[in-house]
């Protein structure tokens, strides 16, 4: 697994919020929320969540309060912010919801709570134009 999470393919280096990141992928199987984490968000947050400052600033998501509500981070992963692109029309409602639902119960966060993928469809705007 973790071979393949390096191999994606896929350059950070100009990824801000006003870029879009990949093509739609609403063709292919749907990631869990581990395979997504490890797939589009282990770059940029780590494999422990930690984040990363130096380079740039990649916030820590371990024990990160700001999870306590999961539309935030609904709100982040389908809009960007900053430095995150955006991934609305590259995840499918389903996988945000688990990659949120994944990140809201590891690394140290215990939010029991679950986000499903209506919560997700319904602050899913249109997908921006590049
Ligand atoms: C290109 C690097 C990059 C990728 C990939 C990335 N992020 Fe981020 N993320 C950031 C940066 C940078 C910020 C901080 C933005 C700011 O505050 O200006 C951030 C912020 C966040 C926040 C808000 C944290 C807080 O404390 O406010 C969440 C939640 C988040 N990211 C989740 C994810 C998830 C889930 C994924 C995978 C679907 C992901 N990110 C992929 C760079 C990235």
């Amino acid at each position: 697994m973790a071979a393949g999470i390096l191999c994606t393919g896929i350059s950070w280096a100009d990824a801000d919020s006003t870029s879009h990141i990949g093509p739609d992928t609403d063709m292919r199987e749907t990631y869990s929320g581990a395979e997504v984490y490890q797939r589009y968000c282990l770059a940029c947050h780590m494999e422990d969540g930690t984040g990363a400052q130096g380079a740039g600033y990649f916030p820590a998501l371990a024990e990160n309060n700001k999870l306590a509500a999961a539309g935030y981070p609904i709100f982040v992963v389908l809009n960007g912010l900053g430095g995150m692109p955006w991934f609305n029309g590259m995840l499918q409602d389903e996988e945000i919801a688990a990659v949120v639902n994944y990140i809201r119960s590891n690394f140290g966060n215990n939010f029991t709570d679950q986000a499903a993928a209506q919560d997700v469809a319904i602050m899913r705007g249109p997908v921006p134009k590049e």
